[in-house]
């Protein structure tokens, strides 16, 4: 470890590496954070890989949580919201959300959370954001798909002081979230889609399309039909959401 520090409720501990700050915060108590300057062995949501890199902001956050499930359903997107905006404080044109919480700029995941419960009075609120780092140069797939501020910025902020406005903004949206439940968070989450898109949903073995409007009170994914009506999809179920190109 390099460094341990105090700043609001949170400890934070510092590492120059690991494998995934996720893994070892789950180890941790309420109120730490783990981050790390690079990670060998980055999660994302689903099993997938998270590729990360030196300049990038790869930290996680251990949250008490109560009994009620639902926390983890609905936690993910106000993390979301959170980031967004951090985000839209920056002259970042087409900065949206995708769900569940995806950060892109245009099409290009800049981003992203991954949520995870280690124990059942706590979850790890795993954040990564691609500031300095270059993802395609560890996976050049990952060119059409990825991108970093440095992309969209002239001045791309340092992680560190990312990394303080998210501590803040989360301490702050959680004792909200406490407090008054999901629904304070809803409508603002709404409006981070940047308007409505086809999408294709994953769901088990099936695939779901429809218009992409929103998410319900419990932060399902609703979708529209073509016969103007609303299909209510369960979030847990999603394995993944693919925005379809328009004609
Ligand atoms: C996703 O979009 O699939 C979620 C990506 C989450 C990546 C962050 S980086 C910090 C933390 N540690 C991990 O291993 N994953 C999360």
């Amino acid at each position: 470890m390099i460094a341990t520090r105090e700043f609001g409720r949170w400890t934070i501990e510092e590492f120059a590496e690991l494998d995934s700050t996720n893994t070892l915060a789950s180890t941790r108590p309420a109120w730490t954070v783990v981050r790390a300057a690079d990670q060998t062995a980055g999660r994302g949501r689903h099993d997938r890989v998270w590729v990360s890199g030196v300049g990038g902001l790869w930290m996680s956050l251990v949250l008490p949580v109560p009994a009620d499930a639902g926390a983890v359903e609905t936690l993910p997107l106000v993390t979301g919201l959170v980031l967004c905006g951090i985000l839209q404080s920056l002259p970042l044109g087409g900065l949206r959300l995708r769900w569940p919480n995806d950060l892109l700029v245009g099409d290009r995941k800049v981003a992203g959370v991954l949520l995870e419960r280690p124990a059942p009075d706590r979850v790890v609120v795993g954040i990564g954001v691609n500031l300095k780092n270059s993802p395609a140069e560890r996976d050049a797939g990952l060119e059409p798909v990825a991108a970093s501020l440095k992309n969209f910025l002239k001045v791309v902020p340092e992680p560190e002081q990312l990394c303080e406005a998210v501590l803040q903004g989360m301490e702050a949206a959680y004792g909200q979230y406490l407090q008054e439940g999901f629904a304070a968070f809803r409508d603002r989450i709404n409006r981070c889609w940047d308007g409505e898109r086809s999408v294709a949903l994953v769901v088990d073995k099936e695939t779901v399309e429809g218009i992409f409007v929103g998410v319900d009170e419990a932060g399902n994914p609703c979708l529209r039909d073509a016969d103007g009506t609303t299909r209510i999809i369960s979030g847990p179920l999603v394995w993944q959401l693919k925005e379809l190109k328009s004609d």
